[in-house]
């Protein structure tokens, strides 16, 4: 143990994958008991210097130093015992088992009579409550992850690595999956595992968290950082214009279309499930956004999974442009012109090991299809590529696989599919979850065009500044019930709060 000033230094460190230069000679240096946040665009390199920290990649080139050791860490069990934990960007717990099992998966408490080796069950129920209720978390050691939902599972990740006794904690955009509520929750022990000494290093795209939380910020930029600062040296303005390389004058653009007729009508629709949505009543018009806000729970993604025939529903009607339609599968909600980008990107949206082009076109092969079956590949490449340079999708070629490249840049492509099939009416389910402020806009810019072209949009967002930034009305749900709409010029994120909790106790 040396006195040293940190207690983690990255230093020089480089990663190259086929086509790509992840990281140039990255430095990092991070103080014990601090909150270190990253920050950079889609693709900077953020989750691939922290893979190199948590031993899943091995840099080509640096060097990592811990309390003053240089050390060398060739996997994960490695970098756990060293200390470091890592919360995950996309979150792989395991399903089927208890939260206890997960918690002490792979070092479950042993006890002996004679020869054999039993797991101590009660040992580890034990262990797992106090560790749960020293963190407020409410949950039994029992419960089965499968049924926790995402923001629970979040929080049991988190108490995983705060068990190993971690010195440093990875988290990558830990609140991706959180509402407003529940990151307050989280800042909270946040700071607890500060007063414990603990240094996390936390990657978010989300400038107003850094503010409230980090002591330090890093930037980087196309795998080089452009710097590290202490917090309260850098406005939001600084921050944007360090990140992006260019100034940007203002995080919304613009909204310029006006509302025309009314494109689709939902009257008194309830769901199936007698624990989801129901009565819910609001019109969408041609050319408008409707946000919908909400917490965790009240239903929003149910409400418009249904519309788009995902879900049954047991009664209510839907019109289109004054029609009366049935929707019953997806297949028919994109007949009628309705699309959805649905929030849960890894489970319900990606193929993986499918390349760009074939995750880009596959909602509109039929666009591609001649005669005898017959592909049009060149259209197909032609609009994938047209869509890569919209969104600025980084990625090395166009048949690069979708699964390696960044978060932000994934989500980018889905929204590109849909995009792709022409929509009247387009679903927004959380669309720039994870997606960088300069892509943020560019999104943003995208949905003012679609509307001046008389499309209707609904856009679901955790994000307040996102609902008040760019929705022309705004419908607040609460536990399965509709609980308000809001005008443009009335809504605050004070009404909006009050609205999603109406009916909770
Ligand atoms: N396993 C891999 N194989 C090939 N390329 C990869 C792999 N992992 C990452 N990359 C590439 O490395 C670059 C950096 O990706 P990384 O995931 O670190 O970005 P990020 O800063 O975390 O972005 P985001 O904010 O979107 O999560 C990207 O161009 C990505 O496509
Ligand atoms: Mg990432």
């Amino acid at each position: 143990m040396t006195n040293s000033e940190f207690i983690l230094e990255m230093r020089n460190i480089s990663k190259e994958f086929p086509g790509v230069k992840a990281l140039d000679n990255v430095t990092l240096k991070v103080r014990p008991a601090t909150v270190h946040a990253i920050m950079g665009e889609n693709g900077a390199g953020k989750s691939t210097l922290m893979k190199c920290l948590f031993g899943i990649y091995q840099p080509d080139a640096g060097e990592i130093i811990l309390d003053g050791r240089k050390v060398d860490i060739r996997n994960s069990k490695e970098a756990l015992d060293l200390g470091i934990s890592m919360i995950h960007q996309e979150l792989l717990p395991v399903r089927q088992r208890s939260v206890m099992e997960n918690l002490w998966l792979g070092r479950f408490p042993k006890k002996r009579y004679g020869i054999f080796e039993f797991v101590d069950e009660a040992k580890m129920y034990r262990d797992t409550q106090e560790i749960l209720s020293k963190f407020n978390i409410d949950v039994k050691p029992t419960e089965l992850m499968k049924n926790l939902s995402a923001s629970k599972i979040q929080f049991i990740e988190i108490t995983k690595a705060v068990s190993y006794n971690a010195k440093i904690i990875i988290m990558d955009e830990p609140t991706s999956s959180l509402t407003e509520n529940e990151v307050v929750q989280l800042f909270d022990l946040i700071g607890k595992l500060k007063k414990q000494g603990v240094a996390i290093i936390y990657i978010s795209h989300r400038i107003d968290e850094i503010f409230k939380i980090a002591d330090e910020l890093t930037i980087m930029r196309d795998g080089k950082v452009v710097g590290t600062w202490a917090t309260h040296e850098l406005t939001e303005d600084m921050i944007i214009s360090k990140m992006v390389g260019r100034e940007m004058t203002s995080r919304f653009p613009k909204r310029e279309a006006t509302p025309g007729e009314v494109i689709l009508r939902v009257e008194n629709l309830t769901s199936a499930n007698p624990a989801s949505f129901r009565n819910v009543s609001f019109e969408l018009r041609k050319g408008e956004i409707l946000g919908i806000g909400g917490l965790v729970g009240s239903q929003r993604t149910e409400l418009v999974e249904s519309i788009f025939g995902l879900r049954p529903i047991a009664s209510g009607k839907i019109f289109l442009n004054g029609k009366e339609v049935v929707i019953r599968s997806p297949i028919d909600a994109k007949k009628h012109g309705i699309a959805l980008l649905t929030e849960e990107r890894r489970s319900t949206g990606i193929f993986p090991d499918l390349n760009i082009i074939e995750n880009t076109t596959m909602a509109s092969l039929t666009n591609y299809t001649g005669r005898f079956m017959w592909i049009n590949d060149r259209k197909r490449r032609k609009d994938t590529e047209s869509m890569v340079n919209l969104l600025r999708i980084k990625t090395p070629t166009l048949r690069s696989l979708i699964k390696n490249l960044s978060g932000g840049n994934q989500q980018k492509v889905l929204l590109a599919r849909w995009l792709l099939t022409s929509p009247e009416i387009l679903i927004l389910d959380e669309p720039t979850r994870g997606i960088d402020v300069g892509a943020k806009y560019e999104i943003y810019t995208i949905m003012n065009e679609l509307t001046k072209q008389g499309k209707g949009i609904i856009m679901i967002s955790s994000e307040m500044p996102e609902l008040l930034g760019m929705a022309d009305r705004i419908m607040v749900m609460c536990e399965g019930y509709l609980s308000g709409i809001l005008d443009r010029n009335e809504a605050t994120e004070e009404k909006i709060m009050r609205l999603a909790s109406k009916y909770a106790k």
